[in-house]
């Protein structure tokens, strides 16, 4: 694999060395300031002499399952659950000694439509709903118990005004339901971090929300360790003041605070950055897939400079942020290649489609340092 020595953000510099143990390392650079995370797909530990393996091994701390956790891979039926490939994310990950994430418990995407229906297809009531809440989250928790060190409890509760979104969970259950997850996933496994997890909580609305929210379930007795804030982000927004202001916010109700799913949309024509409401389509323009081939130098070190700004204000607040995840390793298998316009190139991420650093990645590494 090609190497990119630090200081390479205005000069990237590529040296073949064609060995990894010789780059330089995310998680050792990274290892008194915070976990540093990447979200998996299952081609990084299918196989374990990989060089996709052997990447994650050297470079990350802790891993989320970018899909396999999510209610409906996991538990597609009434009664019927499939572990196996959730089992082997979590075992690649505790022999190599990483911080596992559980991805996530109550979500209103990515669920099936059974969950709020009875058998006749009605929906359920408040109880019914509860009940099979308490049983798909004591089955998932309760299973990894002990290994699962934090789980995404909550995924999107939030609307952009702050108020509760108006999601199956809310409708059947009232707006309790969040509460009630994080009672029932801290019942499960008492030890494990049990976390918020929302995109756009930069926002000043969305920001007040989260608090007023987290403040309302810890008033009740029940625990929450911290917020994650997703971090889907472009090289324009947030402001740094903004995410600041929710980093500050969120650490001073004695949270700890996330970035869990960390990457750089560099692709113009998103109408609304950071939203990452996977629903949400916009249409096809050639004029918005610039780069079918690769990303241009300036491009590049705009991204590098990018994420070495981002990385600055995690340093600044370490202590409160305790690991930043991105959503995923390399470009070619990033969600933002369809999302919100399907069948676009993207260069979000550190490593290229070819697995290789990229100017970001030396950037990144770059940014402990000063
Ligand atoms: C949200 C979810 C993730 C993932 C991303 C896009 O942010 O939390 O699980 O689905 O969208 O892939």
């Amino acid at each position: 694999m090609r190497s990119i020595r630090p200081k390479t953000l205005a000069l990237p510099l590529f040296l073949c060395i064609g060995s990894l143990a010789a780059e330089p390392s995310l998680k050792d650079t990274y290892k008194d300031k915070f976990l540093i995370g990447a979200a998996l797909n299952p081609s990084y530990y299918a196989n374990e002499t990989s060089p996709r393996s052997q990447l994650v091994k050297t470079q990350f701390s802790s891993i989320t399952p970018e899909n396999v956790m999510k209610w409906e891979p996991i538990h597609p039926k009434p009664g019927q659950y499939r572990f196996e490939a959730a089992d082997r994310f979590l075992d690649f990950g505790v022999k190599n000694g990483m911080f596992v994430v559980g991805h996530t418990l109550v979500w209103h995407q990515q669920t099936p439509k059974w969950v709020f229906e009875d058998e006749k297809g009605a929906p359920l009531t408040r109880d019914g709903l509860l009940e099979r809440m308490r049983e798909h989250i004591h089955t998932l928790v309760g299973r990894y118990k002990g290994r699962i060190k934090g789980w995404d409890v909550v995924n999107e509760a939030l609307n952009e005004n702050g108020t509760l979104r108006d999601s199956p969970w809310k409708k059947i259950i009232g707006d309790d339901f969040v509460q009630k997850a994080f009672e029932y996933a801290h019942e499960a496994d008492p030890t494990a971090e049990l976390y918020y997890n929302d995109y756009r909580l930069e926002v000043p609305a969305k920001r007040d929300g989260a608090v007023a929210l987290v403040k309302k379930i810890k008033a009740a007795g029940v625990p929450v360790t911290g917020i994650g804030i997703q971090e889907h982000v472009t090289p324009v927004w947030p402001a740094s003041n903004d995410l600041e202001a929710s980093i500050t916010a969120f650490g001073q109700l004695g949270l700890k605070v996330m970035i869990t799913e960390l990457d750089v949309d560099m692709l113009p024509g998103s109408k609304k950055f950071g939203d990452a409401d996977i629903s949400r389509r916009e249409a096809a323009d050639p004029a918005f897939n610039p780069y079918p081939k690769e990303l241009p130098p300036e491009e590049q070190q705009k991204l590098a400079r990018r994420y070495a700004e981002l990385f600055g204000i995690y340093l600044k607040h370490r202590g409160t942020i305790t690991r930043v995840t991105l959503w995923g390793i390399n470009d070619g298998e990033s969600w933002l290649n369809n999302f919100p316009i399907p069948g676009r190139v993207n260069h979000p991420l550190l490593f290229d489609r070819a697995l290789h650093p990229k100017p970001a990645f030396g950037a990144v590494i770059d940014a402990a340092s000063r």
